[in-house]
C-alpha cells in the first residue's frame, strides 16, 4: 500500500457511506455490566461501514485504511511484522525490549526504510535487574524518529516524556487494565487507551473481561481513542470489539501466529494448535522482572509449578540455564548470545534455542480458539477486518453471537 501519510498529519476527508452504529443500551454479553453506571453501549456511531474498510476514530486520526494495531510485544514484534501490519493498512506497533536507545533508533529506521505508513513504538515503564527498561534516552529517540504513535505499558510514564512526546506531535497512548487505571492515565494526558481483559497475553494484572472493560472505558470517556485487547483473533471478535464501542483492535497471540513475527517456529506451532483451556496467568517466570502476572501457554514448566509459583527456590533449580537467546538480532553487538536462565521471561524467538516446554510463551486462551494457522501478517489483517465488516453489516448477526468467550 505504500501510502503518503505519515500518521502525523490527518487524512483527507472522506464521504460518508452507509453507516452502521451500535444501537443504544445493549447489554448482552455480561449480566454484571449493568453494575457500573452508564456502561451502557454507546449511542451514537463509532464505526463507518465504507465499501471494503471501516472507519473510526483511530483511522480518521491516522490515515489508516483498517482499526488494526498489533500489539507492541517485546522480542516479537520487530519491524518485519511492523511493516507488514502498516502496508496491509493497519497500524504496526513495535514492541520495544529493553534495548539500548541506539538498538530502538536502528530498529525504528528500519520500519520507516520499509514503510512510508504510520506506525508506532511500545515502550514498558518498570524496572529489573536494577535497570529501566525505557529511560528518557528512549523517549527522545521517539521525538528525533518523529514516532507517530508511543503506547506505554504497565508504569506511568513520568510527566516530562508525556509532555515532550505530545510537544513533538507524537500521539500518547496506555495501556490499562481497569477503569481506575483508565482514569489515571486521561488525567496524566493519555490520547488513547487500550483495554487490557483479563483474556490478554503477556504481562496482564486485569480482573475484567475485555468487552466488559471496553465498555466501562468507553463510558468513562466517550471522546479517546479507544482499543480493545485481549482474546481478539478473528473477524467477529473484532467486530464484538468495535460492536462495544473500541475504534481500533490491538491483537497479540494471532500475530505471534504470523509469518512476519520474530517467534521460534515451535511457539508459533503451539499458539496455532492452541485452544482456548491452555493457557493460565502465572507469577513463575522473571529473574529479569521478577513476581509478575503474565498469561503464557500452558507448557510443562507451568503445569509443573502452577500454585507453587511463590516457592521457586533462589537460585532457581537445576537445569540453571534452559536455552541461548540473541537479545536483539541483527543490531551490532546485538547477536550476542544470552544464556536464558531458569524461568526466564523473554519469550522464544526465531533465533532462541533450546527446551521450549521450559520457556515463557505469552499467549491467549480465547484467542487461541479462534486461530487455526501460520499467516502472513498483512493476510490476517485484512481478512480479520473484512470479515469484521461483514459482521457489523448485520449487527443483529452479531447479537446472536455475543458471548465473550473469556476462559483466556
Ligand atoms: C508475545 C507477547 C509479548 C507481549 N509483550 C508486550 C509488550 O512488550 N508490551 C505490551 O504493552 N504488551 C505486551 N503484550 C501484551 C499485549 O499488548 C496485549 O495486551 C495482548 O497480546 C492482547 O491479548 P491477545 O494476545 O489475546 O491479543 C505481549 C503479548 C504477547 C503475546
Amino acid at each position: 500500500m505504500n501510502g503518503k501519510n505519515d500518521g502525523r498529519s490527518p487524512p483527507p476527508s472522506r464521504g460518508t457511506g452507509p453507516t452502521a452504529g451500535p444501537p443504544g443500551g445493549e447489554d448482552e454479553d455480561e449480566g454484571a455490566a449493568s453494575e457500573v453506571d452508564g456502561a451502557d453501549a454507546p449511542r451514537r456511531p463509532i464505526y463507518v461501514l465504507e465499501g471494503n474498510t471501516l472507519h473510526t476514530r483511530l483511522t480518521r486520526e491516522l490515515g489508516l485504511h483498517y482499526p488494526f494495531v498489533n500489539a507492541g510485544m517485546a522480542f516479537v514484534a520487530l519491524p518485519p511484522l511492523v511493516i507488514a501490519v502498516s502496508e496491509a493498512g493497519g497500524l504496526g506497533m513495535l514492541g520495544a525490549a529493553p534495548e539500548p536507545p541506539p538498538f530502538l533508533q536502528a530498529r525504528i529506521q528500519a520500519i520507516r526504510a520499509g514503510t512510508k505508513r504510520p506506525f508506532g513504538v511500545n515502550l514498558i515503564v518498570a524496572s529489573g535487574g536494577g535497570q529501566d527498561f525505557t529511560t528518557r534516552a528512549h523517549i527522545d529517540v521517539c521525538i528525533a524518529e518523529k514516532v507517530p504513535v508511543v503506547s506505554f505499558h504497565w508504569g506511568t510514564p513520568p510527566a516530562d516524556w508525556v509532555k515532550a512526546l505530545k510537544a513533538a506531535g507524537t500521539r500518547v497512548w496506555m495501556q490499562v487494565h481497569s477503569v481506575e487505571a483508565a482514569r489515571e492515565a486521561l488525567a496524566w494526558g493519555a490520547d488513547g487507551l487500550i483495554a487490557q481483559g483479563r483474556q490478554a497475553a503477556g504481562h496482564n494484572r486485569s480482573a475484567v473481561s475485555t468487552l466488559k472493560l471496553v465498555r466501562e472505558v468507553r463510558a468513562l470517556a466517550p471522546e479517546v481513542t479507544l482499543l480493545a485487547a485481549g482474546g481478539i483473533a478473528d473477524g467477529p471478535s473484532a467486530a464484538r470489539a468495535l460492536f462495544r464501542g473500541a475504534d481500533g483492535v490491538w491483537v497479540g497471540t494471532r500475530m505471534v501466529a504470523s509469518v512476519e513475527a520474530h517467534a521460534h517456529p515451535g511457539y508459533k506451532q503451539r499458539v496455532a494448535e492452541g485452544d482456548a483451556g491452555d493457557s493460565d496467568v502465572t507469577t513463575l517466570f522473571g529473574p529479569e522482572w521478577p513476581g509478575q502476572p503474565m498469561r503464557v501457554l500452558r507448557n510443562r514448566v507451568v503445569r509443573e509449578w502452577a500454585g507453587r509459583e511463590a516457592r521457586v527456590p533462589s537460585p532457581p533449580p537445576a537445569p540453571e540455564r534452559i536455552g541461548t537467546a540473541r537479545l536483539f538480532p541483527g543490531l551490532p553487538g546485538g547477536d550476542a548470545p544470552y544464556a536464558m536462565p531458569k524461568f526466564c521471561s523473554f519469550p522464544p524467538t526465531a533465533d532462541t534455542e533450546g527446551d521450549l516446554e521450559e520457556m515463557a510463551m505469552p499467549a491467549s486462551g480465547a484467542s487461541m480458539a479462534r486461530i487455526e494457522s501460520v499467516l502472513p501478517a498483512g493476510q490476517i489483517v485484512v481478512e480479520m477486518m473484512e470479515r469484521a465488516h461483514r459482521v457489523l453489516a448485520n449487527p443483529i448477526g452479531l447479537d446472536a453471537e455475543a458471548e465473550e468467550d473469556d476462559r483466556g
